[in-house]
């Protein structure tokens, strides 16, 4: 489906209250929009997206099949005057140099300096309303001074006159079956005189379990995985459902990790292939997709998850359609899947600034 396509009638009803449609339709910017997860939630909210950019091949083909046209360019190399007026600027800009998972260069890193160029366009077309998503590496990162980049973001966007609010969110806290960290920076234009307030937590259901997940009807598309590594697929067999690496008999692990299983103690106990088992809620699927670093093992085959299956994590619905014609497809939209913020939990945001912002506005 195209999600062009979808009725725009902005009226909605939760438990608690109606949101009413704004008189315009809210016009979106979205800026580092790789497959379009953020996008998705913000369009199902009603917003219009007016622009969205991204230079990642892989990210460009899926946007484009589902949700519309995307700028390839590099967001260096596009001007002031060539983004288009717009109320709200959405961007979960490149989050690898504050992984976690990453070395940690930070703003170090050219990378890590990619924020500014949402500063830039905010500048420019002064949208309304501005959302940035990213890891939650990103609230301990340093600046070469010492000082937290996260400050510096936020005094940045103060200085633009906008009220800044900032939260760490688990997605499974929103609906996602997914536990995933990610910090939210939600900021209003400060003539408007409003603060955005996060959502409360919701309470989690049956529907958010690997068992639930997986249940996954055969005409569904893109049940394709990407095979394991020899490596990985000798060790896999050994780990139960709910296990890790744990399960694995010493004499079946690479050099590499018997090392740290020598001595665990220095290397702080790591949680490598964790295999979710199916009354559990999953952890976070990164854009790596290694069984080593994220949960991606099946539960009960010994297999990574399908490209559907890790999509269905990350809430993406059934008819948002993937490439998995060829390897490099495969390994593309794993990419792609795990760089994304999970629509649902877009969508409760999106929802919420309809709500707090253009309803009383
Ligand atoms: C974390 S992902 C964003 C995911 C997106 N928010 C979603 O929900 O699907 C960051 C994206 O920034 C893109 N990117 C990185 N540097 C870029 C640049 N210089 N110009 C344009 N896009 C860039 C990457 O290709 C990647 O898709």
């Amino acid at each position: 489906m195209n999600y062009n396509q979808l009725s725009m009638d902005l009226f909605f009803e939760d438990k608690t209250r109606i949101v009413r449609k704004p008189q315009n339709t809210p016009r979106v910017i979205s800026l580092f929009s790789g497959c379009g997860g953020l996008d998705l939630g913000f369009k199902q909210s009603g917003y219009k997206i007016v622009y969205a950019n991204d230079f990642d091949k892989d990210a460009q083909r899926v946007y484009r099949e589902n949700l519309g046209e995307i700028d390839d360019r590099d967001i260096l190399t596009i001007d002031n005057d060539e983004f288009p007026e717009c109320d709200i600027l959405i961007a979960g800009f490149p989050c690898q140099p504050f992984s976690t998972a990453g070395s940690r260069l930070g703003v170090d890193d050219e990378r890590g300096n990619l924020y500014l160029e949402c500063l830039r366009v905010i500048n420019a077309k002064r949208p309304k309303v501005v959302v940035f998503e990213n890891v939650r590496g990103i609230l301990s990162v340093k600046n070469q001074d010492g000082s937290k980049l996260i400050d510096t973001i936020r005094e940045s966007l103060e200085e633009l006159n906008y009220n800044v609010e900032i939260k760490l969110l688990n997605a499974s806290d929103y609906g996602v079956p997914q536990n995933r960290y990610r910090v939210f920076i939600v900021a209003f234009d400060s003539k408007y005189d409003k603060r955005f307030v996060f959502p409360s937590p919701m309470r989690k259901n049956e529907s958010q379990t690997v068992g639930a997940v997986i249940n996954i009807p055969e005409e569904v598309p893109n049940q394709v995985s990407w095979d394991l590594s020899p490596q990985s697929a000798s060790m896999v067999p050994f780990i139960t459902e709910g296990g890790s690496w744990k399960d694995i008999p010493y004499e079946h692990l690479p050099k590499r990790l018997k090392k740290i299983r020598d001595n665990m103690k220095k290397y702080r106990s790591p949680n490598f292939y964790r295999r979710f088992a199916r009354h559990e809620i999953n952890g976070t699927i990164t854009a790596s997709a290694q069984p080593e670093n994220c949960g991606i093992i099946h539960p009960i085959e010994n297999r990574r998850y399908t490209i559907r299956e890790v999509a269905r994590f990350q809430s993406f619905p059934d008819d948002f359609i993937f490439f998995d014609d060829t390897s490099s497809d495969i390994v593309g939209m794993y990419k792609v899947i795990g760089n994304a913020v999970p629509p649902k939990l877009a969508k409760v945001i999106a929802d919420e600034i309809l709500y707090q912002f253009w309803n009383h506005i």
